[in-house]
């Protein structure tokens, strides 16, 4: 089989937020070697602005901008031995999703409404999560999101009651078995 050059190597991994994408993504990048790309560090980067702030200065509707933007610069790079960590929302919008599923292997990292809540909670840094009732915010997006999430991941992981490393393993073996069959 031909080891062409523009066989996409790329790891995406998409989920709700404090699905652990984070973590997972600097496990994965500690494992193999390969760029870690944080889509959220990369345009707080570029805009200079904490994510908060993007929200809260410029919009939710800009910030999605930004992560399109984003992704058509990460899908017109060369580099194609990279982690992808995305933001939560990413599959909102249609055409992110098709480039999501372009860029190479997606694993979905899922978690139930209570882990996310609890990994959440904490911290005030996610905008669409400041609210009285998170609970039921998180379940109200989850509900939305979860068809997005399926139709873009090549692969899902139920996150409950595993660490890191053991998410990290079985996303290697996927991903070996997978980049082996689509050469
Ligand atoms: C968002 C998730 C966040 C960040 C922004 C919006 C979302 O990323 O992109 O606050 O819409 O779910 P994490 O999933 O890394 O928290």
């Amino acid at each position: 089989m031909s080891q062409t050059a523009v066989t996409p190597k790329n790891i995406v991994l998409i989920g709700f937020m404090g699905s652990g994408k984070s973590t997972v993504g600097r496990e994965l990048h500690q494992r193999l070697g390969y760029t870690l790309t944080d889509m959220d560090r990369l345009i707080e980067e570029s805009m200079g602005k904490k994510i908060t702030e993007i929200f809260k200065e410029e919009g939710e509707a800009a910030f999605r901008d930004f992560e399109t933007l984003q992704l058509l610069e990460i899908a017109k790079q060369t580099e194609k031995r990279q982690i992808i960590s995305t933001g939560g929302g990413v599959v909102i919008r249609p055409e992110n999703r098709s480039l999501l599923r372009n860029l190479g292997y997606v694993v979905w990292l899922s978690a139930p409404v209570e882990v996310i809540y609890d990994r959440t909670s904490r911290s005030q840094d996610r905008p669409l999560l400041n609210h009285l009732d998170a609970r039921e915010r998180i379940s109200t997006l989850l509900e939305e999101r979860e068809p997005w999430y399926r139709e873009t991941a090549h692969l899902k992981i139920d996150t409950a009651g595993l660490d890191s490393k053991e998410i990290a393993t079985g996303i290697l073996e996927s991903a070996r078995y997978y980049f082996t069959h689509s050469e």
